[in-house]
């Protein structure tokens, strides 16, 4: 796909969007960007001045999660600021536009890498959190889940009151299982999917990026939005080269002006 002007580019995306029979929306950090939530990757990624962690994470916390639990709340260096941003966080206008789009009828479905709790704040009601969700805490065997405020811990570490399993932060850990439940709801929607809205992702992340590379491979189409090249960018039908707080008030505002025509 060659890049076309932003403002026709959105205006092709709006067609996309109107037309799909199951769009879905594929959200990274770039979304919450514009909250002030820093990014992974990138000059001012959290990875990029920290190093990429280990994949041994969840099996560090395997072997000893009493000491989870025990050193959860204390944060610091390049964490901290990571932790502080996330708490002070609020939907920025790419949040609102995607929950416009689903009240609208066109957004099916949000698969989100995001752990910051910003679609639901937003009102967005269909969500898929395929990292996790850093208000709920999960059950490690049968991956309930409760919100971090209204849970009665006892034990240390926790346990399930249903299945006796440990219990740990619902955000996804280095080296740990995407939760089952979480992964086939998102392959239920990438089968569906006919049109995916590609936003804010670096989509270097295995296996959350290989749900557009099955919409693409069944014939459905990719639109990205992202101010920055990805391996996506060759894939992609539509790209808009924006920020995704700028760009998808536009494409909705168009998309809903295309169905009233
Ligand atoms: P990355 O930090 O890898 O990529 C963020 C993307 O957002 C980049 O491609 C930027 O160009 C783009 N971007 C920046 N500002 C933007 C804006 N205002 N609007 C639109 N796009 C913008 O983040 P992810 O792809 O989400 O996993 O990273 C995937 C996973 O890697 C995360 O879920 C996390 C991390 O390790 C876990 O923690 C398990």
């Amino acid at each position: 796909m060659t890049s076309e002007p932003l403002e026709a580019a959105i205006e092709d995306a709006a067609r996309l969007v109107a037309g799909a029979s199951h769009l879905v929306a594929f959200v990274g950090a770039g979304l919450s960007a514009e909250s002030g939530v820093p990014t992974f990757r990138g000059p001012e990624g959290l990875w990029t001045k920290m190093g990429e962690p280990d994949m041994r994470g969840y099996d560090r916390f395997l072997a000893d999660p009493k000491k989870w639990w025990e050193e959860r709340s204390q944060r610091a260096g390049d964490m901290k600021e990571f932790v502080d941003a996330l708490d002070e966080a609020v939907p920025n206008d790419g949040h609102y536009a995607l929950r416009e789009l689903e009240e609208a009828g066109f957004l099916k479905h949000i698969i989100t890498q995001n752990i910051d709790n910003l679609h639901q704040v937003a009102g967005s009601q269909a969500i898929t959190e395929i990292h996790g969700n850093r208000t709920k805490l999960r059950c490690i065997e049968c991956s309930r889940r409760w919100d971090i405020y209204h849970f009665d811990i006892e034990g240390s570490p926790p346990s399930c009151p249903d299945c006796g399993g440990i219990i740990k932060g619902d955000t996804v850990m280095f080296g740990e299982p995407i939760p089952h439940d979480a992964l086939e709801e998102c392959a239920a929607q990438s089968q569906m999917c006919d049109c995916m809205l590609l936003i804010g992702t670096s989509a270097v992340v295995y296996p959350a990026a290989s749900f557009p590379e099955q919409v693409k491979s069944a014939g459905g189409t990719l639109i990205e939005v992202n101010p920055n090249e990805t391996p996506l960018s060759a894939h992609s039908d539509v790209i808009l080269r924006g920020a995704a707080g700028e760009v998808l008030p536009k494409v909705t505002q168009q998309a809903k002006g295309i169905v009233q025509e």
